[in-house]
């Protein structure tokens, strides 16, 4: 037993830790990833693109037998951000999509898988469809090399025989780093079985210490830059000023299979969306809100809808007058200023924009309010704010950065 003055000082410990937040950063693994926007071809239209991945985010459906019946949303393959990882021994490399928003990892869209004596065929039939594609093939397990040196043995990967979405890109496939109960019913014949994702992988074998992945993303003006960083096990402290706030994954559906959230947003002193559930996303580019809280922004922004583009657009006068818009997440507000709030102008001709123009990155989602996923916070929202994607503890953690307030756009 304990005598009553140390209780009472170990009570006054936990509570000091409670309060301010210790970041453990047991043996994290940092590692770099670029974003690129592939705009070979002439104008992209990113905003299709991206809405064909924001409507299948919005479609999760289970079977009764647990397999999923909805489409996994691809990620908008013009924009996106690529991690180099090395699989085999000795190791091909193969530039994967950084994907929170999707849990299988698979290659073989454009560089074909390289078996060598590490590769071990299953003869698992895989297939995920995604919103604007999909890849079938056979389920495999191989050792995984990532950053310099820092192996995962026998990971289960999907081999595509066939894929659509990401032809004619230089994207080989995706690294998953989702909730693992997105695997489920990708295996053909074992519908229920879910297949552990690197992140659980590295856990399991001892690498990472905590079941953490967070990410950097800063704004850019160009089209391919290597400006992002992924951390397993932890979390890079040179990364974030203040310290990370953390709130639970929402439970409603279907935003609590994603690394959703509940979250309200004002426009200045205006609530434009009242407290719903929705998803954070790596593989989204733009913001999207729910068509009542859309309707509200346009009106106080005085935006235009820009048929070029797809977006909303501002004159300058308009920019001058534009609000923080608020992200209040648990007992934080985030705000994105009135740049944050612009997509970056020397980026506008590779959306089919005019060059001075300025065009707004919060687009409508297409539903009313109330659909249990009424935002997508894609990576214009990550690239001012650090994000943590916490599996133990299943929660996400935000911090502000030195870019959360930047003039870049
Ligand atoms: C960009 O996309 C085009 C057409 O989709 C493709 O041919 C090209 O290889 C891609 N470029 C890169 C760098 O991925
Ligand atoms: C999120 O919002 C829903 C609906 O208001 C509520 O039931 C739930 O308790 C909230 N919090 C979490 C963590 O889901």
């Amino acid at each position: 037993m304990f005598p009553a003055a140390s209780l009472l000082t170990i009570i006054f410990l936990a509570l000091s830790i409670a309060g301010s937040p210790v970041e453990i950063d047991n043996s994290p693994i940092t590692l770099p990833i670029a974003r690129r926007l592939n705009v070979s071809d002439g104008p992209i239209n990113l905003l299709q693109q991206d809405k064909a991945r924001v409507t299948a985010l919005k479609d999760n459906s289970f079977s009764t037998q647990g397999g999923r019946t909805g489409s996994t949303p691809v990620t908008n393959a013009v924009a996106t951000y690529l991690i180099a990882v090395g699989i085999g021994s000795p190791a091909t490399t193969y530039n994967l999509i950084v994907d929170t928003g999707s849990s299988n990892t698979w290659v073989g869209a454009k560089t074909k898988y390289v078996k060598t004596s590490t590769s071990v065929d299953t003869g698992e039939p895989v297939a995920v469809g995604y919103g604007s594609g999909s890849f079938s093939g056979t389920e495999y397990t191989d050792t995984i090399t990532l950053g310099t040196g820092l192996t995962i043995t026998a990971q289960s990967i999907g081999v595509a025989s066939t894929s659509t979405g990401l032809t004619g890109t230089s994207i080989d496939g995706l690294l998953g780093i989702g909730p693992v109960d997105l695997t489920k019913g990708s295996l053909k014949n074992k519908p229920t079985t879910t297949i552990p994702t690197v992140t659980d992988n590295l856990y399991s074998q001892g690498t990472i210490s905590q079941k953490v992945v967070s990410i950097s993303f800063e704004p850019t003006t160009e089209k391919t830059v290597t400006n992002g960083e992924l951390t397993f096990g932890g979390t890079d402290a040179t990364k974030y000023t203040g310290s990370i706030a953390y709130i639970p994954i929402t439970t409603t559906y279907p935003s609590s299979t994603y690394w959703g959230i509940n979250q309200s947003i004002s426009y200045g002193s205006t609530t434009i969306l009242a407290s719903t559930a929705g998803v954070v996303d790596t593989g989204t580019t733009y913001i999207y809100i729910a068509s009542d809280a859309y309707a509200k922004y346009q009106s106080a922004t005085g935006a235009t809808h820009d048929a070029a583009t797809g977006l909303l657009l501002i004159s300058s006068s308009q920019y001058k007058a534009l609000k923080n818009l608020n992200f209040h997440i648990g007992t934080e507000t985030y705000a994105l200023t009135p740049n944050a709030q612009i997509w970056p102008r020397s980026l506008n001709a590779y959306i089919g924009g005019s060059s001075n123009a300025m065009y707004l990155i919060v687009c409508d989602i297409g539903t009313p309010s109330g659909s249990g996923s009424d935002f997508v916070n894609g990576y214009t929202f990550l690239e001012r704010f650090y994000s943590v994607f916490d599996t133990a503890n299943s929660r996400i953690g935000f911090a502000e950065t030195s870019y959360t307030d930047a003039t870049t756009n």
